[in-house]
């Protein structure tokens, strides 16, 4: 099968289509014809070892994953012993986390992970990029005990994180603020902020109003320009290590003071998520915010994209099989 295969840590172009070996499904997995992945920002820190700390988990001198891609809709083609959930044929999408592998024609997954089959009224394409994003935001909403009409600011409500987030505090009846750049005020009204902020035109660190929650989905900001706009018990959300990788520091040592701090929350494996999202987009309260669509074999140039820190929502990858385009 196809697949876009990285053997050494760097820029985009060490990315190359190669034939490799087709997975075989083992116990407990499915084998799914991958027809829709995407290239995400969770795909670039292993690809070129960014920060350096991710070669503790990837591998000091090289990838020992060399097929990335994290996020996946496709038809399942084969079951391994035991699968009792699915059935050859099902189309399904999901999110395949730090085991990665949907760069390729085929994906090996175990039928426990993250997948659910997919809602009628989406095409792979749309589908696939529901998952990465929304894994981070709920792993930032869970923990922070987000709750229904809370004050919520997201900073960064175009990315991947930021829209998803944006629609699934909506989901839990938070009030949303959201910061993005003024020419997509309206698409990120469409995706249900209650109010809209131009970071171009205005310094969002300087608003009146105060919030239970600052979620910096972009990480743009920092806990001490933030801490302003919180309320006297507020959160500070970041998805990043911050400036000087502080963030994580802040989280162990702001919350011995009982008041305003920062929360800093390592995702964990999550089988329920896409279900979750799949009733989500089922029930009209979830839509994947696509920008740009590109072949398998334009992969190079998703992540030059991808990398530029501007995309809107979420990139996807089409994998055609011999010729055929997927649905
Ligand atoms: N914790 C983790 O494991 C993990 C995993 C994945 C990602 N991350 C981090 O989470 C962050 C978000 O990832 P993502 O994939 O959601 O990002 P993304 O999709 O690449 O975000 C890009 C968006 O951010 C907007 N943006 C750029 N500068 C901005 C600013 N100063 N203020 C507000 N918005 C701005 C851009 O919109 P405009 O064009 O309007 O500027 C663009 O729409 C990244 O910093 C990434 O490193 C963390």
């Amino acid at each position: 099968m196809k697949a876009a295969v990285s053997t050494r840590y760097g820029p985009p172009d060490v990315v190359r289509i190669v034939e490799v070996r087709k997975p075989a499904p083992k116990e407990g997995e499915l084998l799914v014809k991958v027809h829709a992945t995407t290239v995400n920002r969770t795909d670039c820190g292993p690809r070129a070892a960014k920060p350096f700390i991710v070669r503790f988990f990837t591998g000091l001198v090289r990838p020992r994953l060399t097929v990335l891609g994290n996020e996946f809709a496709g038809e399942v083609e084969a079951v391994g012993a035991g699968v009792t959930s699915y059935a050859v044929g099902d189309r399904v999408f999901g999110f395949s986390g730090d085991r990665f592998g949907a760069h390729a024609e085929y994906l090996a997954i175990p039928e426990d992970g993250s997948i659910a089959t997919m809602p009628a009224s989406l095409t792979y394409e749309e589908v696939a990029p529901s998952t990465e994003g929304s894994h981070y935001a709920l792993t930032a909403i869970r923990g922070a005990k987000i709750r229904g009409g809370q004050d919520v600011l997201v900073n960064g409500a175009t990315g991947a994180i930021g829209s998803a987030a944006v629609q699934l505090l909506k989901h839990l009846g938070a009030t949303v603020t959201a910061v993005c750049g003024g020419e997509h005020l309206g698409l990120v009204r469409g995706l249900g902020a209650d109010r809209v902020i131009d970071y171009r035109a205005e310094d969002f660190t300087k608003d009146d109003q105060s919030y239970d929650v600052v979620f910096d989905a972009v990480g743009k900001s920092s806990f001490g320009r933030c801490r302003r706009l919180l309320k006297p018990r507020g959160i500070y959300l970041p998805t990043d290590l911050g400036p000087l990788s502080l963030n994580p520091v802040l989280a162990l040592i702001t919350p011995m003071f009982g008041g305003r701090k920062v929360m800093f929350l390592i995702p964990r494996r999550d089988p329920g998520m896409a279900r979750h999202v799949k009733e989500l987009i089922e029930s009209g309260q979830f839509k994947p915010l696509i920008d740009r669509r590109y072949r398998l074999d334009q992969i190079v140039e998703a992540y030059r994209y991808v990398e530029t820190g501007q995309k809107i929502g979420n990139v996807v990858i089409t994998v055609e099989h011999g010729g055929n385009q997927s649905r």
